[in-house]
């Protein structure tokens, strides 16, 4: 039943995407003016995106949590003026010192994708498109599908932390629609994105309302597995204490440590386990309920709907052509750097 009631928005979703011409199919709020194999095509770094990948195995080899950190620097990226690469701006201001991109991690890695890059094709690959393309290939390596990555994106010269718009991981489930809404996105691309919560952590406060005083009614959220709640709340106790430490939980205790990209983190929500208030709403209304219903009934149509999802977000806002820079050192600008 699940399936009738489904599956026509799925089927049509990917048809579009198999059917019409791929480069046609990225557009979102800006014309299309990336390029598949950009860097290829211009002969101006012909081997960028093996470089890249290269050195995205040798620290995801080192360390499996590289999917999920790269996934939320690109969203944090992506969902806030574009992907133009200002998250990674260094600065007392910048959008990577706003609260909520508080514990962002994989800044060694596109710095060192970098270096490589500029050895090897001074000036030329852009930071955008590093942080697009390695983490392509981390969520790849973790277990999702590989997707086309098109390219030519150029770097924002710009970051302020006042930008940063990123939604709360209690936020209702209006407001996160409305969230996705304003960026190009809809609920299918809204219900699959989420589901990059099926890797990676996060810390305790933000599930703590969930824990005792969900909404300020003082008690636990209605909507938790009571036994599922229990065990969070043994994992995260309460913090009365000033100073008291904030433990980090996994976003899938199904998948923990592996870092394993699965369609388990939907069986949670379907089962009201999930962790973060946001993920767990996507049960209550009904055309979450039966998309998630879908992607725990079937990887495959997860898989293909996070290509989809994945590409969309990284066509949000991009700058091209003569707007932007390319930048040396993808924590300044060029003029930040002289
Ligand atoms: C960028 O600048 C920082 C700080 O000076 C430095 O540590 C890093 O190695 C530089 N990265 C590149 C790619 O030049
Ligand atoms: C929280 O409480 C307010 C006011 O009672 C209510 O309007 C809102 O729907 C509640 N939010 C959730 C997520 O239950
Ligand atoms: C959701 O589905 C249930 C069961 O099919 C139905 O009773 C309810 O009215 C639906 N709610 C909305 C908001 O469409």
């Amino acid at each position: 039943m699940r399936k009738d009631v489904f599956f026509p928005l799925l089927a049509l979703a990917l048809s579009w995407w198999c059917m019409v011409n791929v480069e046609a199919a990225v557009g979102l709020q800006t014309p299309v003016k990336l390029q598949w194999h950009y860097y290829k095509r211009h002969n101006t770094c012909d081997d960028a995106e093996t470089y890249v990948r290269y050195q995205v195995e040798k620290f995801w080899k080192e360390d499996k949590s590289l999917a999920p950190k790269l996934a939320r620097l690109l969203y944090s990226d992506c969902m806030v003026t574009g992907c133009d690469a200002s998250v990674l701006l260094d600065g007392p201001n910048t959008e990577k010192a706003a609260p909520q991109n508080w514990g962002l991690g994989a800044f060694v890695v596109i710095d060192k994708i970098k270096t490589v890059l500029e050895d090897r094709c001074p000036g030329v690959v852009s930071c955008a498109d590093i942080l697009n393309l390695a983490t392509r290939d981390a969520l790849h390596m973790a277990g999702a599908p590989s997707y086309p990555v098109f390219t030519g994106r150029r770097d924002g010269m710009t970051s302020t932390a006042a930008s940063v718009d990123l939604p709360s991981p209690s936020v209702s489930w209006e407001e996160a629609l409305a969230y996705f809404k304003s960026k190009g996105l809809d609920v299918l691309d809204m219900t699959t994105l989420l589901g990059a919560h099926s890797m990676g952590r996060t810390h305790c406060r933000y599930v703590e309302d969930r824990l005792y005083n969900f909404n300020k009614t003082g008690k636990p959220d209605p909507s938790m597995d009571p036994a599922f709640a229990t065990q969070m709340r043994k994992a995260c106790p309460p913090r009365v204490k000033k100073g008291q430490s904030d433990p980090l939980v996994f976003l899938n205790p199904d998948s923990g440590s592996d870092y394993k990209f699965t369609a388990s983190f939907y069986n949670r929500v379907t089962s009201s386990q999930a962790v973060l208030g946001v993920d767990q709403q996507l049960r209550y209304n009904n055309d979450t309920l039966q998309i998630a219903q879908e992607f725990a009934a079937s990887f495959e149509d997860f898989r293909k709907s996070f290509a989809l999802s994945m590409s969309r977000m990284g066509n949000i806002n991009v700058l091209t052509g003569t707007a932007g820079e390319i930048r040396r050192n993808c924590s300044f600008t060029n003029k930040g750097y002289a």
